[in-house]
């Protein structure tokens, strides 16, 4: 175990899990011991999110997740264990003991020096007489030197070994460059470049590290661009590339464009805030990942339908992080890059300073669809529009785009104001029954949240998560005799969960989900967490541990009868075969 025990003991006692999740969720106490709020890692119209300061967890009625504080800031940070750990020390003000890194910290810090010396390179190579095609291809887009040098950017030669040779004589490994997507597997077994004659993109996370590279061809062909694959450092959903650029930024928001190329040509007219998701639609974390640095984000897509229907999709993602988003809509040209060109930066921040809040946004469009000169159309648009409003969260921005609604329909605010709110009450007393419905399903309740977890025997890993409960709560009872073996379960992720506090109990390590942290997934101990809030009798502990391990074995004989039935039935039907 890299970190000391200690240390981690000492750090979540100085890390009040209320103190820390309510710098993410508005917490308010209902009744009983519980904190309750909006799950930040699920969306949401009435809370089912709980935490607990007796017991130092968190739990998501609604989506499942749940765990300690760590788990919490693993979870919302997008950290590793250790990371989180490190997360939650600068905030305590503790510093790391030392400690010398484990197998997947060091392949990590290789794979990113790898990736860093295969910048330089690229970047050499952009500079050397062979770089020609991709300098005459930066100059074609009107990509200057300075831009180039800011981004990093460089040119992967024409040939199949070039950076394998390089780094070779680094002394990195074909194995090494095959786990980073730098080379690929040929049929024959040998190794081969990824990236060849390609303009070179070094993605770079917010911390400085080169995660990974994308390459875009010198001109028109198939594919445009290709990217690393997911590697150990390198996850397309959780990163944006030139965030470590925008981050910097004054400007007090953050562009959202879909090209690499966009996102250069924005920073050489001076908008420095422009980034780009990597290849994919937003996710969830992406967004998370921006709320870090700003509050408002202007999205600035392709003006195709494509990018029209992914604006839609990332201002629902954003919205939820209660972030303002407006969204550009550029007449004329087919992205920011095309825009600043043809019509130039001073055009193009005009553009921002009017680009519409995305109410604004939503109303245009649902606007641009009908014929409000039509009485029958007028019925539809207010139907639309009034369904629309009736979704913005406060009172005061409901009154006055009801006011705006009203106008442009040419009726009176209080008939449109009447209808706003009764469409109110029905979509809040709908989101409740939803959550209540959701939360109330039996299957759900048995089932982990997590589908891959689920379980094959759903009695015996009700014994099974009993069994578990037990020994969390009273860890004393490990030490009984005749206690089942982790394979004796039939699911898996009990199995393993089990054996992680059966390894705490031997050790005499304390039982909670700080030292089990490491040991579990976030699903293994959302899983846990959940398990932890079904009552449990203690007081008569032995008794019940005896019915448990008496129905995981019962289970157990009662599965296997029935695979050696089924094998014989299969035997005495492959005997009738050869009869007949
Ligand atoms: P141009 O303006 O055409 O030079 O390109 P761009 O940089 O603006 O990119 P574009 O708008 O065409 O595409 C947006 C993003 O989608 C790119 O930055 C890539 O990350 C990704 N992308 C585009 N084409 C491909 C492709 O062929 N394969 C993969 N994997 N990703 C692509
Ligand atoms: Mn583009």
């Amino acid at each position: 175990m890299p970190i000391p025990e200690t240390f981690i003991t000492e750090l979540v006692e100085r890390s009040d899990i209320v103190d820390v999740v309510s710098q993410y969720v508005r917490l308010s106490k209902r009744s009983g011991a519980n904190l309750f709020g909006l799950c930040p890692f699920h969306s949401e119209k009435t809370p089912s999110f709980s935490v607990s300061p007796d017991r130092q967890i968190y739990h998501c009625f609604g989506c499942g997740k749940g765990g300690g504080v760590i788990n919490f800031i693993m979870e919302i940070e997008n950290l590793s264990f250790p990371e989180a750990v490190e997360h939650l020390a600068k905030r305590a003000g503790l510093s790391m003991p030392e400690q010398s890194g484990d197998a997947e910290s060091r392949r990590r810090d290789r794979m990113l020096r790898l990736n860093r010396d295969a910048a330089r390179f690229f970047r050499q190579r952009l500079l050397d007489p062979e770089g020609e095609p991709a300098r005459a291809y930066l100059a074609r887009r009107q990509i200057r030197s300075k831009a180039a040098t800011d981004f990093g950017l460089g040119f992967a030669p024409d040939s199949w070994d070039s950076l394998e040779k390089a780094m070779r004589a680094l002394d990195y490994t074909d194995y090494e460059l095959l786990d980073a997507g730098l080379v690929r597997r040929g049929k024959s077994g040998g190794f081969y470049d990824t990236f060849r004659n390609r303009l070179m993109f070094p993605v770079i996370d917010v911390r400085g590290n080169v995660i990974g590279f994308s390459g875009r061809i010198l001109g028109d062909g198939e594919p445009k661009y290709m990217n690393s694959p997911e590697t150990l450092v390198f996850n397309k959903s959780r990163n944006l590339f030139a965030l470590n650029l925008a981050k910097k930024s004054k400007s007090g928001y953050i562009i959202l464009s879909e090209g690499n190329i966009d996102v250069v040509s924005l920073h050489q007219a001076g908008f420095d805030s422009a980034v780009a998701s990597l290849g994919t639609s937003l996710t969830a974390e992406q967004a998370r990942l921006l709320s870090r640095y700003t509050d408002q984000i202007i999205i600035a897509y392709d003006n195709d339908n494509a990018g029209l229907k992914a604006s839609q999709r990332a201002i629902g993602i954003l919205e939820k992080l209660d972030l303002k988003v407006k969204v550009l809509r550029m007449s004329g040209a087919k992205d920011p890059d095309e825009f600043i060109k043809t019509k130039g930066a001073e055009a193009f921040r005009a553009l921002l300073e009017g680009s519409e809040n995305q109410i604004d946004y939503r109303l245009r469009s649902v606007t641009d669809k009908y014929d409000l000169s039509s009485d029958e159309q007028k019925v539809d648009f207010l139907k639309e529009a009034t369904e629309l409003v009736a979704k913005l969260p406060g009172a005061v921005e409901r009154q006055v785009y009801a006011m705006r609604v009203a106008s442009m329909a040419g009726i009176s605010s209080e008939a449109v104001t009447g209808e706003v709110e009764r469409r109110r009450k029905r979509l809040l007393s709908g989101a409740r029954r939803t959550d209540q419905q959701e939360q109330s399903r039996p299957e759900r309740q048995l089932q982990p949240a997590d589908r891959e977890l689920r379980y094959t025997d759903p009695g015996s890993a009700a014994a099974e998560e009993g069994l578990i409960r037990l020994l969390y709560l009273e860890p004393a009872l490990g030490k009984t005799e005749g206690l089942p073996e982790a394979e004796e379960f039939s699911s898996p992720a009990l199995g393993r969960i089990y054996a992680a506090i059966r390894d705490k109990i031997n050790r005499g390590d304390a039982v909670n989900t700080a030292s089990l942290g490491e040991a579990l997934t976030l699903s293994e101990m959302s899983l846990l967490v959940s398990i932890l809030q079904k009552p449990e009798l203690l007081s008569k502990g032995e008794q019940t541990l005896r019915d448990y391990i008496g129905r995981i074995r019962d289970q157990r004989e009662l599965a296997g009868r029935e695979l050696d039935l089924r094998e014989l039935a299969s035997r005495l039907r492959e005997r009738k075969g050869y009869k007949g």
